[in-house]
């Protein structure tokens, strides 16, 4: 990150004022990112569009609260001020155009719904399916950049997840039990580097708990460059997506957010955001086989586990029989 630049700390308070002109596309609308984003943005007086896969179902009691189901989220927001609700798909071009529509930014916020393990394991979701990771994190976002690219919109703000590393293990197990999701979120990175978009990316830590400590804890590291994986809450990470819009000198950035010791770090992303500075380094082209190649291991790994372990099982069944048939006998 660079020295604190003065631009850095004026042009927000432009472009803050800019926003409220602004309009804005999310996906991930009834997620638990997704949702507290456009919570904040219609807060701001911000025209939201939000993209809905299902349509709202008058008979639902609104509800935000954590158990809500999703028509009931969907119910809640559009019933805020500045929001307009949007039925389609992500991984379909002409819902994506309806979305980004005379808006001046996309808030990538979707993410594929976790399979059931071992549909995932036994790769029994074929890469073409709509629900299968390629179409969300990867043909989704390339739709995304291609109807904002249709309508002079260059502003994308995508959240993904660290993921340049195949061989770790929280990586491979996600690719495992997740259809690849980490691979494909790391190939739909790249498109947007490629695009000429203004894009930033952002990559945090564990989303999902709540009950995260407050106060001097946030941690910004630019250039895709690493962080400890730390727990951080949805409203962190929204707060964050919402902020870089007033940030111009956050485009063509790759963002990792992490939480970092009390103390350590800064109680708001603002000065953070300042110091941001657009990626430089080369990251590597493509990661795909590397993903698909430590995934297999993973799998022929697990598989040599279970058989060793039901082979011990099956020895100390025997065992135990024939010591019951001793003492019956
Ligand atoms: N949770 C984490 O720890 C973590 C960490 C790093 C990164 N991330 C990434 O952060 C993003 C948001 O996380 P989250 O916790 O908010 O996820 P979430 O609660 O599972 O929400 C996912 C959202 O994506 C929507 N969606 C799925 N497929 C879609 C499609 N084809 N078209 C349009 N919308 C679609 C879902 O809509 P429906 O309600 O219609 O299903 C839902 O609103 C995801 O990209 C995730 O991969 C998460």
């Amino acid at each position: 990150m660079k020295s604190v630049a003065f631009t850095a700390y004026v042009a927000p308070i432009f472009f803050s004022c800019v926003c409220l002109a602004m309009k804005v596309a999310v996906t991930g609308t009834t997620g638990r990112l997704g949702r507290q984003a456009i919570e904040i943005l219609s807060s701001k007086g911000i025209q939201t569009r939000c993209l809905l896969r299902h349509p709202i179902d008058a008979s639902v009691s609104p509800s935000i609260d954590g158990d809500a189901s999703p028509s009931e989220v969907a119910s809640f927001l559009s019933s805020l001020p500045h929001v307009t609700m949007v039925e389609g798909d992500a991984t379909d071009i002409g819902s994506c155009r309806e979305l980004v529509e005379g808006c001046d930014a996309v808030l990538a916020l979707h993410g594929p719904v976790r399979p059931p393990p071992l549909q995932s394991l036994f790769r029994l979701l074929p890469e073409t399916d709509p629900k299968h990771s390629r179409s969300v994190n990867y043909l989704a976002v390339k739709n995304l950049i291609d109807a904002a690219g249709e309508c002079g919109c260059k502003r994308i703000i995508r959240v993904t997840g660290k993921g340049e590393e195949p061989t770790q293990v929280f990586t491979v197990l996600i690719n495992m039990l997740g259809n690849m999701a980490k691979a494909w979120n790391y190939e739909g990175e790249q498109l947007l580097r490629a695009s000429g978009m203004d894009y930033t990316i952002i990559r945090p830590g564990v989303m999902g708990r709540d009950d995260i400590s407050t106060g001097r804890v946030l941690g910004l590291a630019d250039n895709g460059l690493d962080l400890p994986v730390t727990a951080v809450s949805h409203s962190q990470i929204a707060n964050l997506c919402v902020e870089c819009l007033d940030y111009p000198n956050t485009s063509r950035s790759t963002l990792t957010a992490m939480n970092v010791p009390l103390g350590t770090g800064e109680d708001s992303y603002a000065p953070l955001l300042a110091k941001v500075e657009s990626d430089t380094r080369s990251f590597p082209t493509t990661l795909l086989n590397e993903h698909k190649r430590a995934a297999r291991i993973g799998a022929a790994m697990l598989a040599a586990l279970v058989a060793i372990m039901s082979t011990g099982l099956a020895a100390a069944l025997k065992a135990i029989g024939g010591l019951v048939m001793g003492v019956l006998s």
